[in-house]
This record gives structure tokens, sequence and C-alpha cells, in this order.
């Protein structure tokens, strides 16, 4: 901690520089900065905790994670969704130790408190016997603060915190490529699957966020295969845009032309039958390219640690676990209009492409991999890195793509995710991420 205990090994100020584009590699190998992360992080933004249809009916519940702390999301007889910690009040252990299912209640198992779906604590052994008062109403569950947007549940500890739709800001429109542009949305498919890697968080979130500079070169075997006629090395024939979100740090990047190989893994859209592009267009409100909507070879990050790939139709979360290490957490994300069959078909891709045994997934897990290997270099933890691409480029000159820089090639996206991820940071009090204060800080 930075007030308690050891100092991170650089300065709050220094983790990203923004005029000079650089970023100091401690930010990805430091325990204390990590122990900074998950309190002025985590703890005050917007986590995304699951799919609406994951959970459709009263009871229904996912035990998943906040950062590293476990929480249960529950469907309420009402309709709504209550996420609360998946720790006993009364020493601490988990009241829900499966993954998902339909509950009625949680019995601790240690010496059986249980608590309601809605996390209230309802029964005590022994109670009459052992407790003189306890007020059960006081050692309920502790319970997020929970909003949705088109079908993607999310929660957040910070009770200041703006509200969801302030807090995407202008991303909703990039976001709505993916989930608006068919009538009904979307819906989760297939389970959660789920693996480790030996990374920081930071370099699968900014990836997705902001790297469409990578493909070319990462994934050249895999577009050989499915394109053979794609020449290694050559992204002329791309071309695409990239959104900073103004504020908030959340990014993405996409093809508008050419990419024809992206096209050929990618099984969404077009795919679909009765798909209408005109009222895709329309839905959205933003541009599409010839035949193809643009969101289709889409990646995104809504920030810190929630991404969606549209064009393998992957969502995922990158739970952080310590400085060095990410369980992802991934589901197949389709429209609901498609067929049976071809929400099969895209499943099949899906686990193909882009999952723990996905031939294109494992291009970029053994980069992150690799670079966290090299930071336990004491020297390559003092080294800067270059994120300098495309620095200065106009941006919002096309009313088609606010907020975009002409081309996808291009490190702007990271710059927005670092600068807001730094601003958080130094925020010793939690100012910066109040909804007024907010509202007001445009990065
Ligand atoms: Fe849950 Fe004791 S820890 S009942
Ligand atoms: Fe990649």
């Amino acid at each position: 901690r930075n007030d308690a205990g050891a100092a991170p090994s650089v300065s709050l100020t220094d983790l990203f520089d923004e005029k000079s584009g650089t970023i100091s590699p401690a930010i990805y190998a430091d325990p204390q900065l990590y122990e900074l992360e998950l309190e002025r992080v985590f703890s005050r933004s917007w986590l995304f905790i699951a799919h609406e249809t994951h959970i459709p009916k009263a009871g229904d519940y996912l035990a998943t994670y906040m950062a590293e702390d476990p929480v249960i999301a529950v469907r309420q007889k009402d309709g709504g969704v209550k996420v609360f910690l998946n720790q006993c009040r009364h020493r601490g252990m988990k009241i829900c130790r499966t993954d998902g299912g339909n509950a009625k209640a949680f019995t601790c198992t240690y010496h059986g408190w249980a608590y309601d779906i809605g996390g209230n604590l309802v029964q005590v052994p022994l109670e009459q016997q052992s407790f003189a008062c306890l007020d059960k109403k006081q050692w309920g569950a502790r319970q997020a603060r929970v909003d949705s947007y088109k079908g993607l549940i999310f929660a957040t500890w910070n009770m200041d915190a703006p509200t969801l739709s302030d807090y995407l800001g202008d991303a909703k429109s990039y976001l709505d490529l993916i989930l608006d542009r068919s009538e009904g949305g979307t819906e989760a498919i297939g389970g959660i699957v789920k693996w480790v890697i030996p990374c920081n968080w930071k370099f699968a979130a900014e990836q997705f966020c902001s790297d469409m500079y990578h493909g070319a070169t990462s994934h050249m075997s895999p577009m050989m295969a499915a394109s053979p006629d794609t020449l290694p090395g050559d992204p002329t024939d791309f071309s695409g845009r990239q959104f900073r979100a103004s504020r908030g740090g959340h990014g993405t990047g996409f093809f508008v032309e050419g990419a024809e190989w992206l096209w050929r893994v990618g099984q969404a859209g077009e795919h679909v039958s009765g798909f209408d592009i005109a009222a895709a267009e329309q839905r959205t409100n933003l541009h599409r390219s010839g035949k193809r909507p643009v969101g289709f070879s889409q990646h995104m990050t809504v920030f810190p640690n929630f991404s969606i790939f549209a064009g393998a139709n992957t969502a995922r979360v990158w739970h952080p676990r310590g400085p060095g290490e990410i369980e992802v957490w991934a589901f197949g994300l389709v429209d609901k209009a498609a067929s049976d069959a071809e929400k099969e078909q895209m499943r099949l891709m899906t686990l193909r492409t882009f999952s723990a045994a996905g031939t294109w997934e494992q291009d970029d897990g053994e980069n992150w991999v690799e670079v966290q290997r090299v930071l336990r270099g004491h020297e390559a933890r003092r080294t800067l890195f270059n994120a300098q691409m495309g620095a200065g480029a106009p941006r919002g000159e096309d009313p088609t793509f606010p907020e975009t820089i002409t081309n996808a090639f291009a490190e702007e996206a990271a710059r927005g995710f670092y600068a807001h991820w730094q601003k958080l940071m130094t925020d010793v009090d939690g100012s910066f991420s109040k909804a007024g204060s907010y509202a007001d800080a445009a990065e």
C-alpha cells in the first residue's frame, strides 16, 4: 500500500506519460501498485458481472468475481438482479461454493448461517439458545450497486459512482454496434470457459481496447490458414478507425474495409439468416462499409477489465489474480435473432479461434506470458515502453465515427485507457470517480 507498508517502486505520477507516450513497465509487475489498483481502480469502477441471459429466472445465480472479491449475482423475484459479496458475515466462509444454478437460499457450510436470494441473513443455527440479541437485518451479505446496459449486467462498490450510462458515456454507440445490431439484441451461448494466463490483466485489457497492430504479425499463421492469399506482414489493405472514449478509459478499434480474413473467421451478422444490414445501420446510427457493418471486426474494452471481440463472438472478463496472473472467463455472445443452427456454428467457431484452446487465442496469450517473464528482470522493469503510435492524429473529424482517429493502427485508445487508469491511481480520496466530478473530467 502506498500509505502503509512498502511504497511502489515508481512514483504514481510517472506510471504513464501521455505527452511522451511512455509507460513504466513497473505497472505490470509491482505488487504494491497492484494492491492500490484493487482499491482505487477496481473498487471504484463499474465491473462486468454477467449477461442477463446467464440468469434469466428468479433464483438463477452465477458465482463470479469483482476483481479478487467473490460475488454472487442472483435474479430476484421482481426481475431485478442483486450482486453481493460471497462471504459469510460470521467468519467469512463463502456462502455459495458452486459456479451457478438456481437456489432458494444460500447456506454457509461452516456453521450454517443461511441467506435468502437477496443476500439477507434469514436463519442462524441455535439463534434462540446462543445469541443474546442478534439483529439479523444488520448482518446480510454486503451488497454492491447494480445496473445494466443492453443485456450486460455491471456492479460497483462505489456508491458515489456515476450511473452506468454516464460511466459508459460515448462508448455506448460503439457498444451498440455489437449489442443492438439486430432485433432482440444479444444472448450468451454455451458455458463460461475459464482459464489462467500468467500475465498482468492490463496486457489483455489494453490489447482488446486498442491493439489492431499485432494481428498482421502475431496472428499471421491462422490468418494465412484462413485466407491463403494473405501476405505476411502486409496490412496495407486494411483501413479502419480507433475510438478513445472522451472519458472513462474505454476504447475500440475496427476495420472498415479489407481484412478479408476476418470475414472468413467471423460468423456474425451477415451469416445470420434474415439479418437486415440497413436496419442494423439505423439501429446503431453508425456507418457500414460496402455490404458490411463495421462492427464485426471490432474489439473493444469497457474499462477496466471487460472485453468483447465481435468478429469472434466472444466476450470475456480478465479477472486479476495478483500482478502476474489473470483468470479469463469467456462466453459466446451472439445475436438472439440467429437460428439455433447458426448459434451452434458460432459457438464452434468461437471455441476454435478465441477460447482456451483456440488457435488465435494462443497467439495473444503467448505474447503476454513472455512479456511478463521478461519483467522479472530488475532492469527490464525500469526500461520504458513506447505507446506513441498515432499520437497527434486528428480526432472526431468524421461525423460517422465520433471521437475516432482515422487509422485502426494506432494506440490512441491505449493512451486513453492508461490516462484514465493513472487518474484513478493518483486519486487518494476517490473524488475523481464520483458522479459529479467524473462528468466534468475530459481526458
Ligand atoms: Fe458462515 Fe460461520 S462462517 S456460519
Ligand atoms: Fe490478437
